[in-house]
């Protein structure tokens, strides 16, 4: 089944760290057929705010029918969805973009920030040994819920948290090993998680965020350099929204 546009009940909502916000929807539908990776759109109530918010599903729970979702207050859509409570309902559409393919080699998950929250549905369905090494700016979010699914290791930039930088220097200070790496966080940090990939020759699949419009692949503005040519655009492009968010490690450009 393809994506659906629906109307989802809020069933709970709270402030899990600083403008740090874990939406809990009933939108059974849409959890029937998501895959950890990807992603759905929220559409503001106010009809002046047109475009959706892509937000990652955080977690999935196909038997009560629910997906989760955790963000980051940063303009004036999430900030409305941060006033919605169970007396609420939101349009959201989804699932989208492509998810995480689940190899079951040694892993090595990685979440940077507000990039964390998707590893945790991964974290929960890899069934294979696992590293999870998060990092954070300099408070913590979301880390004990790891902690049943995999050795979890922490950094941070203010030094607050776990060993004092950023993820890669968590990597190297542990010894952390694998033969598959999964991503998800600022740019910054998945230049250098493919870098490293690539030069150690482990298989990495990194999601990338990209400022988007429609969100389904028809206006091109999450479009970002790729290797290869596009079937679509006959160019050196994919869109972050259909091909991706999640691409290999030598497949675009970060
Ligand atoms: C695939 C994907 C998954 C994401 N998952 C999460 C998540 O799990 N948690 C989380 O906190 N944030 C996530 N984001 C970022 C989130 O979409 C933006 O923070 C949000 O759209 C900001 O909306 P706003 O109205 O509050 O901010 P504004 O800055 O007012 O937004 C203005 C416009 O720019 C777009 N925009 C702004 N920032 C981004 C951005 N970073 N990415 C895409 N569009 C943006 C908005 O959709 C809106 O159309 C994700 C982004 C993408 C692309
Ligand atoms: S956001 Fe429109 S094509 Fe990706």
């Amino acid at each position: 089944m393809d994506k659906l546009k629906m109307t989802a009940k809020v069933i709970r909502q709270d402030e899990i760290a600083y403008q740090i916000y874990s939406l809990v929807l009933s939108a059974k539908e849409i959890a029937d057929i998501a895959k950890p990776g990807q992603f759905v759109n929220l559409y503001s109530a106010d009809k002046s705010r047109l475009l959706p918010r892509p937000i990652s599903i955080c977690e999935i729970d196909k038997t009560a029918g629910t997906l989760r979702l955790v963000y980051r207050v940063v303009g004036d859509g999430t900030k409305e969805f941060s006033t919605l409570t169970s007396d609420h309902t939101i349009e959201v559409m989804g699932p989208l973009g492509n998810g995480f393919a689940l190899e079951g080699k040694k892993a090595i998950i990685i979440g940077g920030g507000i990039g964390i929250p998707p590893m945790l549905e991964l974290s929960k369905q890899l069934d294979c040994e696992k590293s999870i090494v998060l990092g954070f700016r300099d408070e913590e979010f979301l880390s004990e819920e790891f902690a049943p699914y995999g050795t979890v290791y922490k950094s941070s930039d203010a030094g607050n948290i776990g060993v004092k930088g950023t993820v890669m220097d968590a990597i190297k200070e542990y010894g952390i090993t694998g033969d598959v790496i999964y991503a998800c966080g600022p740019l910054p940090m998945l230049r250098a998680i493919s870098d490293y990939a690539l030069a150690n020759g482990i298989v990495a699949q990194i999601s990338m965020e990209e400022k988007m419009a429609c969100g389904i692949g028809a206006c091109l503005a999450c479009v970002c350099k790729s290797k290869e040519v596009d079937e679509h655009s006959k160019v050196n492009n994919k869109r972050v929204c259909k091909e991706g968010p999640v691409f290999y490690a030598g497949e675009v450009e970060f």
